[in-house]
């Protein structure tokens, strides 16, 4: 599959909705909406990359800040249909890219337990396990699920 990945802004708050609102598992709430990420896209510390087929249609983005010395990924998303298919570790490794461009020393993310693709994903790319927090997530039957960190060092 051709995939064409691009450094994105608020002018493509509509092609990051589109994967944002098939992407997500309503169950857990972890979609953002649209002011969300224009707001974070306007502390001007955030920064969004999305990848698009050759029809030029969006299938998976990401959206990541600079947090202190370091990075963290805030969400990564895949359009179901396009999934399994090498754009969730392109997107990845450009996000990882981009923080590393941007001096950072390491990038964070957190993961909700159970969420065996994204898992799965981290792990393949080398990103280590470094923490837990206790019942972060809220499913929506109320379950709660604990938030893994993982981390991948830029400085070694
Ligand atoms: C996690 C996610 C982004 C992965 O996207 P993707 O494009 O399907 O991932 P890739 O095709 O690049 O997979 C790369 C590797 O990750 C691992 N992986 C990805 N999905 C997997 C799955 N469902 N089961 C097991 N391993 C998986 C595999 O090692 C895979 O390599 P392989 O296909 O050669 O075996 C996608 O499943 C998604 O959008 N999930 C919903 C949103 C989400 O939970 N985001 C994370 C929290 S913000």
């Amino acid at each position: 599959m051709t995939l064409r990945l691009a450094q994105a802004g608020a002018a493509d708050i509509d092609a990051m909705m589109a994967v944002m609102a098939v992407a997500f598992d309503p169950g857990f709430g972890e979609a953002w909406s649209a002011a969300q990420v224009l707001g974070s896209l306007a502390t001007g510390t955030a920064w969004a990359q999305v990848a698009h087929g050759q029809d030029m249609s969006p299938l998976g983005f990401t959206l990541c800040r600079e947090i202190g010395p370091d990075a963290e990924l805030l969400l990564i998303g895949v359009a179901p249909t396009a999934r399994r298919s090498g754009i969730g570790w392109a997107l990845l490794a450009a996000a990882a890219a981009e923080a590393r461009q941007r001096a950072a020393a390491a990038l964070f993310l957190e993961v909700r337990d159970g969420n065996v693709a994204a898992f799965a994903l981290y792990r393949a790319a080398g990103y280590e396990v470094i923490g837990r927090r206790r019942d972060y997530y809220r499913g929506a039957d109320g379950v709660r699920f604990d938030a893994v960190t993982l981390r991948a060092r830029f400085d070694d």
